[in-house]
């Protein structure tokens, strides 16, 4: 499974769904329960391609891509995180999804995580990757490869200019955190929901959402209160981590391991951030060989 070649493909019919007076986009293969896979930033449900297809055949697989990301539309918001979760929680409930297992990955998971500890009975189990589980107490504790790209991020005018003028995060971040070269084709599709600089807006405010040394106070609460939650559920867990990782280096890992209940840790190999682009087929084989087991208990 592991040496299976990574397909640059996204062979799925796309889907409509109106929340809150916007198109959202998703894709959907297979039936039964739902599993709901939530990306982060600046991808969209292109990040699960080589993934689904391990799960579709036990599973009612379904990818939406965040608002104002992929192909959903683009209102005229601010995109903080409080913003995707009236969308997403406006997706579930449109959609009826009832007895979710979530497949989560960096704000995916803050989206995730913070539904999932408010409906838990909902939710069948969790599974991520590159999460945000916790928050950064100090610059000095975020990873010192991105430390000065971030923080000029989060520099009023500055931020805007790399982002939305240069539109970095999807140029520079984007690959320099997949261990392997993406092809033209496959980076042709992670350009193309963000081909103008208008569109830009939802990849320029989550690094200003990333809660690190105390901001913003109000997504630090959150990620604080569903990190106790983690820690008490024993909702079951699966965790793939990459090395040298990102948001989940070794010493988070370790911390998982110690502090969440029925958790089960797999070593997807070399990865930084996008770990899907790096070994998809055994994240994707992991997934299938985990889900069952969840309807067993
Ligand atoms: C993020 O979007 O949270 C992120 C992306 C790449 C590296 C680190 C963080």
């Amino acid at each position: 499974m592991a040496g299976q070649a990574i397909s640059p493909d996204y062979p799925f019919e796309s889907r409509y769904i109106d929340v809150l007076g916007s198109r959202m986009h998703y894709v959907e293969q297979g039936s039964g329960d739902p599993v709901l896979f939530l990306h982060g930033n600046p991808s969209w449900s292109y990040l699960w391609r080589n993934i689904i297809p391990h799960l579709s055949p036990l599973a009612r697989c379904i990818a939406p891509d965040l608002i104002g990301m992929g192909k959903s539309d683009k209102p005229d918001i601010e995109y903080r995180f409080f913003d995707h979760v009236r969308y997403i929680e406006g997706f579930i409930e449109q959609m009826g999804l009832r007895n979710l297992s979530l497949v989560v990955h960096d704000w995916g998971s803050a989206l995730g995580f913070y539904y999932a500890m408010r409906h838990e009975s909902n939710v069948r189990g969790l599974a991520f990757m590159e999460a945000i589980i916790m928050p950064v107490p100090s610059w000095e504790m975020f990873p010192e490869s991105s430390r000065a790209i971030f923080q000029g991020f989060r520099t009023p005018d500055v931020g805007w200019d790399m982002i939305v003028n240069k539109n970095m995060f999807v140029e520079e971040i984007l690959p320099a955190k997949i261990v392997r070269k993406l092809t033209k084709e496959e980076m042709d599709h992670y350009r193309e929901p963000f081909q103008h600089p208008a569109a830009r807006k939802p990849v320029w405010r989550w690094p200003n959402e990333l809660p690190i040394a105390g901001e913003p106070a109000d997504v630090v609460e959150t990620v604080e209160r569903y990190n106790r939650w983690l820690q008490r559920t024993d909702l079951p867990k699966l965790l793939f981590y990459g090395s040298p990782g990102e948001l989940v280096p070794a010493p988070v890992v370790d911390w998982c391991r110690q502090h969440l209940k029925n958790l089960e840790a797999v070593d997807i190999g070399e990865g930084i951030h996008y770990l899907q682009e790096d070994n998809p087929h055994l994240i994707g084989s992991e997934l299938a060989r985990w889900y069952p087991e969840l309807a067993r208990r």
